[in-house]
């Protein structure tokens, strides 16, 4: 018995040192940590519970049949653990071992952790590091990253899966990350691409560097493939941490509650005087978000990217909420391609996991112009238009200044099924800004200023305020600005034992 367990512990340590001590050095060289010590940072202490740590490859081409060449584990950490005391599945391909690279086994093991997750209700993270398909074993590599991606579809919409890009992912290996509901990546040390830079210079003759064409930057600045970028590994898994926290472990739980000392009654004086008198003058939406959420911590979601609305979680009351908001400080918070579909997926992952939707809007309306029609925001305005109109959860809407046109609509009106619809008394609900209106209804007077001017006022006397709509009963209250986290907090109440179903269908075809 002893010599079986002596065994046992000298074959744990054999996997434990993956690639061996040179290419771990080689990975901290780098500035990059190794598959194991990613894990012990991502998870509780002592929390990690590791399978397959014995399985080896099979592959027999190009030597690979001496077994100098079989590691432990075969280049992917695979289990589970805590985070803050809520489990979850993780992968953590080992860089070391043949460059993380995908191997038949390699996947099989991915793919185990993926079907315990969604057997057992709990979200996957992923950390990517690897050279992609193993290339000694040729198609079995390619069918082994197939069967990860079936289970990335099966599972999306059933638990959250998280993707934090640590190193290279490039070639088709990209495609399972992708279809995850979240990218993390670090700065400087990981890439994504479909082809290298050398592949881009024999085709289209471009010189790009690494960085340039797949970094962190570039994916979520330009692309918006990627959600956040992070420093270094440490930072990439701490904030990692803080999201999960926001999220329920399946589409079958409701939203975590954690303890807050934050009153949900706390009234915010600042914000009654936040909307600048000028409406053609900014303010910044993210200081509102601060005032109404729980000790004014706040988790953005692709912060860089299409900075003109901002998506994110926060908790209100101590439950996970879903913000959105148009930002007036960006392109005066126009809705266009870029802004619609970052908020459509973000509402879509709300929807799918039970997180109720807070909507602050000021939108003064989609962007015009020949970029946007020829690339499609009809399309693209339509994923959000949908993604708000077949959302379930507990949808709250606080229009603060402007709500335009289609985008009112848009941005979960009362006839997207809106739960709570407030404004502000700042609130202006009308088809356009006045000016723009006068000038087109009373085109043939253009000439006589004084009676645009006359024309101009009593649309804004007409229009600029919340009450023709809420004499509609298309806004519920107009409620005072201090109040709102109140208000809020007083609705989500309200909606936690909300019931509403979409009609049975296979599933809808969102604009995509
Ligand atoms: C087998 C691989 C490997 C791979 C790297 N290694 N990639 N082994 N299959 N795909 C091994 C190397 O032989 C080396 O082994 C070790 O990993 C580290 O690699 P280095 O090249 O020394 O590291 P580095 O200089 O950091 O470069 C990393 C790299 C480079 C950029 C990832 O290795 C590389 O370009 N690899 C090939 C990438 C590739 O073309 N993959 C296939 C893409 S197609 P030793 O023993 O020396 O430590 C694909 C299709 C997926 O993935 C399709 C899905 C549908």
């Amino acid at each position: 018995m002893n010599k079986i367990i002596r065994e046992l512990e000298e074959r744990r340590e054999r996997a434990r040192l993956g690639g061996g001590q040179k290419r771990i050095d080689a990975q901290h060289g780098r500035g990059k940590l190794t598959a194991r010590e990613r894990i012990d940072l991502l998870l509780d202490e002592d929390s990690f519970e590791e399978y397959d740590m014995f399985v080896e490859h099979r592959c027999t081409d190009f030597d690979m049949n001496d077994p100098a060449t079989k590691t432990p584990g075969d280049g992917v950490v695979t289990g589970w653990g805590t985070i803050n005391g809520r489990k979850t599945f993780v992968y953590s391909q080992d860089f070391t071992v043949f460059g993380g690279s995908l191997s038949e086994t390699h996947a099989a093991k991915i793919c185990k952790i993926m079907d315990m997750a969604m057997k057992n209700g709990a979200p996957v993270i992923g950390l990517n590091d690897s050279g992609g398909a193993r290339i000694q074993e040729g198609v079995a590599s390619l069918g082994g990253y197939a069967d990860v991606f079936q289970k990335n579809v099966l599972a999306s919409g059933v638990v959250p899966q998280i993707s934090v890009i640590m190193g290279p992912c490039a070639g088709g290996a990209v495609y399972s990350p992708a279809m995850t509901d979240f990218i993390f990546m670090v700065k400087d040390t990981s890439y994504m691409f479909v082809t290298g830079p050398d592949v881009v210079k024999t085709v289209t003759q471009e010189t790009v560097t690494q960085e340039e064409l797949g970094g962190a930057v570039t994916h979520t600045s330009k692309s918006s493939v990627a959600d956040n970028a992070y420093d270094n590994d440490v930072e990439a898994l701490e904030q990692t941490r803080r999201m999960f926290d926001f999220l329920p472990l399946s589409n079958r739980e409701e939203v975590p509650q954690r303890p807050t000392e934050d009153p949900i009654d706390r009234l915010e004086g600042s914000l009654d005087t936040i909307i600048p008198s000028n409406p053609n003058k900014p303010y910044d939406m993210m200081e509102i978000i601060h005032k109404v959420v729980d000790e004014a911590d706040f988790f953005e979601i692709q912060p860089s990217f299409a900075k003109n609305i901002i998506t994110g979680f926060g908790r209100v009351g101590g439950k996970s909420v879903g913000f959105v908001a148009n930002q007036p400080m960006v392109l005066a918070g126009v809705l266009d391609i870029d802004s619609s579909r970052k908020a459509a997926r973000f509402v879509r992952f709300c929807d799918a996991f039970n997180i109720p939707i807070v909507t602050l809007v000021d939108v003064p309306g989609f962007l015009p112009g020949t970029a946007q029609e020829h690339n499609g925001i009809i399309k693209h305005g339509a994923k959000l238009l949908f993604a708000y109109g077949e959302a379930t959860v507990p949808k709250i809407t606080v229009i603060t200044r402007k709500a335009y046109g289609g985008a009112y609509d848009v941005m979960a009106s009362k006839h997207l099924r809106g739960d709570m619809n407030y404004a502000w008394p700042s609130a202006e609900i009308a088809v356009m800004g006045a000016k723009g209106a006068v000038e087109i209804i009373f085109r043939s007077q253009i000439g006589d200023a004084e009676a645009i001017a006359e024309k101009t006022k009593e649309y804004e006397d007409r229009f600029a305020n919340p009450f023709v709509a809420s004499a509609r009963g298309y806004i519920d209250d107009v409620i005072k600005p201090h109040s709102t986290r109140r208000r809020i907090a007083r609705a989500l109440q309200l909606l936690e034992d909300k019931e509403l179903e979409n009609p049975w269908k296979k599933h809808d075809n969102i604009p995509l």
